[in-house]
């Protein structure tokens, strides 16, 4: 329950939003957090601790997001940067802004091939353990308990174009364990929280053309032998990383991916979402309107999932997103990924989430 003091402490934060006349009141717009709700569902973003010095951008996310997933500091790279020595320190930062602000948490991610402190690849290899990532899963859900209701337990352990049958990523986990590992992990973190939201989260179902037929058959084929197998998976994480400029979406390929995952009796997130607008046009003008044009036909879809319960985009403002590269530097493109820029005007990417949520189709607006 927010106290008055979090309350006129969060309040304090939001004048600045009207202040500047040449920017677009947000108050014309709804936030995306009440668009999301209108319709049942949860809007959030990916945030990180550093983004909260930021009194613009603290309002801004206190006004659009219901829900919070850190984008670093639930990573093992940073929980456990020494082995056994534990900092939950950005973690907490995040956490109590998220409380004051009346926002659920979602932790991201207990098992991945990336983002590992350096010394875990070796020992996972030298002692081929299980404790190696049933023993973190433990420890860190233990640590933040009913504060954190869903976790994305693995995260991107199907990759077809390593040529297996299954379908799975040649990772160091795979590699060591086999298969097995990500059984084992949603068992472990059962184990450690009965009652949370247990996620497998991925990206490469969403969009169009037989690379990503290939990875929805994949990950189907692997939830429905997890679910045969009794794997405690209660949701599938789709990420969401669209391309303003690439295959498209194919709506029939899409719609039935997301009835057989919800024929599983699995719940749908989108985890992730951000739309690459590299590769078009060099104008901002096209390229914010062909990443509107992007997340609307696959919201349109996705949003009339039944399952689908969530909505978060991979940031909410461009101002923090990882610099372009120098070759793109030189050709004067920055990437426009999120439904805010740099300056925390909204863009056609947040109208088109907003209709979305509210039930206009891309047809309509
Ligand atoms: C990314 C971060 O955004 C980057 O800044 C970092 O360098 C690597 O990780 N899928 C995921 C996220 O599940 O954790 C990744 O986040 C993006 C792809």
């Amino acid at each position: 329950m927010l106290s008055r003091r979090h309350v006129v402490g969060a309040a304090a934060a939001l004048p600045f939003l009207s202040a500047s006349p040449l920017r677009p009141a947000f108050d014309e717009m709804p936030s995306l957090r009440a668009a999301a709700a209108s319709r049942g569902l949860r809007y959030g973003c990916a945030a990180a601790s550093y983004q909260l010095r930021d009194a613009d951008f603290r309002g801004l996310l206190a006004r659009e997001a219901a829900l919070l997933v850190p984008e670093y500091e639930m990573k093992r790279s940073t929980l456990e940067p020494q082995r056994g020595n534990y900092d939950f320190s950005g973690a907490e930062v995040l956490l109590a802004f998220a409380r004051m602000q009346g926002m659920a948490m979602r932790g991201h991610t207990l098992v991945w091939y990336a983002s590992n402190p350096p010394w875990l690849e070796d020992a996972v290899r030298a002692r081929r353990d299980e404790r190696l990532f049933t023993d973190h899963i433990a420890r860190v859900i233990g640590h933040f308990g009913k504060a954190v209701p869903s976790w994305d337990v693995v995260n991107e352990a199907i990759w077809p174009e390593h040529g297996r049958s299954d379908g799975l990523r040649r990772s160091f986990w795979l590699e060591t364990f086999g298969p097995s590992y990500i059984d084992s992990a949603f068992h472990a973190a059962r184990a450690a929280a009965p009652q949370a939201q247990l996620v497998y989260n991925d990206w490469g179902c969403e969009e169009g053309g037989a690379r990503h037929d290939r990875f929805r058959s994949a990950t189907l084929n692997f939830l429905e032998g997890a679910k045969a197998r009794g794997v405690p998976i209660d949701a599938l994480g789709m990420q969401g990383h669209l391309s303003a400029f690439a295959a498209g979406i194919d709506a029939k390929a899409l719609g039935r991916f997301l009835a057989e995952v919800s024929g599983l009796g699995l719940a749908i997130l989108i985890t992730e979402l951000d739309v690459d607008d590299s590769g078009g046009p060099a104008g901002v003008a096209p390229r914010d309107a062909a990443a509107a044009d992007a997340a609307a036909r696959f919201l349109d879809i996705v949003l009339d999932c039944p399952a689908v319960t969530g909505v978060l985009s991979w940031g909410l403002s461009d101002r923090y997103l990882e610099p372009p590269s120098w070759r793109q530097r030189l050709s004067g493109y920055s990437p426009r990924r999120l439904p805010f820029d740099r300056d925390l005007v909204a863009k056609p990417l947040n109208r088109a989430l907003i209709h979305a949520f509210e039930g206009k189709p891309a047809s309509a607006r």
